[in-house]
């Protein structure tokens, strides 16, 4: 299969991975009528208890796919979200409702639904194609294209494509073939959390739609997930332990932690997964032919739901990216743009925000942390101060960043031009609550 370089820039992209990312941006692609071919070397899509909230510059993005009427249909726009004592006694809370109308607030959804309506959107789309089975077990470019091999239950064989997407997740196969299976820089939690879906009547306990409790050792958080009762509790734990383990103590650790004491009589549990936490991010985000978004660039903690936010946030500037130059108003070299600009953000937003979000948690003494945490003090002040609120909501934003001023036909496109693309975070600390 020859590829050639058109005048319209390329001809056709392989996006690795079939998960929330590459479904995104394949749609994208295809919407606008570029040939993408997704491999999956699972048979289906994931069904694991991961994400469930997507903040406003990921919002943004899906409602730009076309889907984000359909997902807060399923979903629905959580209102207060706070921290608390073990005991329950509240501390600070930020109210979402300061934002009704905003068409970018946050949604919760659980991934796997979410995952199934981009599924079925891009499976509409004529440019689209998607391979289940289909394993990629090495890669390799030159100057004229770039290629996977790949192991499905036709035997091995390879395909090419003018641009290659690892979205192939955490473990990504792209990322390790481009800098090794060890090279993911940053590191390891000590701290191991669990993640289940539950059901038990938080309401009862006068329980908000997302809750954080600061506790020394019994820190979590118990989100509402539907609307029908389910809820997400991710609890930390002990270094060291098996997941058989883990799994054997979480009746002991709701009994603990959980409002009323529960019983697991007193509750379902319907999904239960131990998950090692990490900060990590890639060397660089494109090699060539190569480009990598969401979890095979980066990882974070998942409290404050920054992981597949981010991830999304890299989808839609990536789809900016390869739109312009499919339509002949960029050079390649938007891709390094791309890649310095997502570290940034990584790097100055998401791993100082993730961090202090799972640190707050546990590394303070909640009777003290009214007194010493900045950010709690900031969440008060959300409460007598509506247009701070809003300002301090939305501040995730600062994720986002525009690709199209650095097309040749964009307004200032000179003063955009490769090298200018510096981009200043100060004022996100006031906007976002950084302290450190
Ligand atoms: C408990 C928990 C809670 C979370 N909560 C939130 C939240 O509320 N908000 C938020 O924004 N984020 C959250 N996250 C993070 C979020 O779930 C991830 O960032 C997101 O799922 C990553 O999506 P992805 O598409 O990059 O990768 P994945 O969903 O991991 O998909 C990668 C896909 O690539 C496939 N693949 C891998 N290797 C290959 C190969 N060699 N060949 C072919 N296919 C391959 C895999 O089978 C998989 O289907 C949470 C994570 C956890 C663990
Ligand atoms: C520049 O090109 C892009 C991509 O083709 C197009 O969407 C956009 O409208 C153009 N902008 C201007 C100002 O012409």
């Amino acid at each position: 299969m020859a590829v050639s370089n058109n005048t319209a820039g390329f001809s056709k992209v392989i996006v690795v991975g079939v998960g929330p990312a590459g479904l995104l941006l394949s749609l994208l692609l295809a919407k606008r009528g570029i040939p993408v071919t997704m491999l999956e070397m699972a048979d289906k899509l994931d069904e694991k208890p991961r994400a469930t909230h997507y903040g406003p510059p990921a919002m943004y993005e899906l409602n730009r796919a076309g889907v984000g009427d359909e997902v807060r249909a399923k979903g629905f726009v959580p209102r207060v979200v706070c921290w608390r004592k073990i005991d329950g006694t509240m501390l600070a809370g930020i109210d979402g409702s300061v934002l009704d109308g905003d068409p970018d607030r946050m949604v919760c959804l659980p991934l796997n639904k979410l995952g199934a309506i981009l599924y079925e959107h891009v499976t509409k789309e004529p440019t689209a194609k998607i391979l289940f089975k289909h394993n990629v077990i090495a890669i390799g470019q030159d100057d004229d294209k770039a290629w996977v091999d790949v192991l499905s239950p036709d035997g091995e064989s390879r395909m090419e494509a003018d641009y290659i997407i690892g979205c192939d997740g955490a473990n990504s196969q792209i990322r390790r073939s481009l800098f090794g299976d060890k090279n993911f820089p940053g590191r390891t939690w000590d701290e191991q959390i669990v993640a289940t879906n539950t059901y038990y009547d938080f309401t009862k306990f006068g329980y908000e739609d997302a809750n954080f409790i600061i506790h020394p050792e019994h820190w979590y958080m118990a989100s509402r997930i539907s609307n029908d009762g389910l809820w997400r509790v991710s609890y930390g734990e002990l270094p060291g332990l098996s997941p058989e383990e883990l799994v054997a103590r979480q009746p002991m650790k709701f009994k603990t932690m959980l409002p009323g004491n529960p019983e697991p009589s007193d509750y379902k549990i319907a999904s239960i997964s131990p998950y090692k936490i990490h900060q990590r991010l890639a060397e660089k985000m494109r090699v060539g032919r190569f480009l990598l978004a969401a979890d095979s660039a980066h990882l974070c903690n998942p409290f404050g739901g920054l992981g597949l936010t981010g991830g999304i946030v890299d989808v839609g500037g990536l789809y900016d990216c390869l739109v312009g130059i499919y339509d002949g108003v960029a050079t390649p070299d938007i891709l390094d743009i791309y890649s310095d600009v997502r570290r940034e953000k990584y790097t100055n937003i998401i791993d100082p925000l993730s961090s202090e979000n799972i640190r707050r948690l546990f590394a303070q003494d909640p009777e003290k942390a009214l007194e010493t945490d900045e950010f709690l003090k900031l969440c008060q002040r959300t409460a007598t101060d509506v247009e701070f609120s809003k300002e301090f909501q939305t501040g995730i934003n600062f994720l986002k960043y525009d690709f199209a001023k650095h097309y040749s036909n964009a307004t200032g496109a000179k003063d955009a031009a490769v090298g200018g693309h510096g981009f200043s975070s100060s004022g996100l600390a006031a906007a976002v609550g950084v302290t450190d």
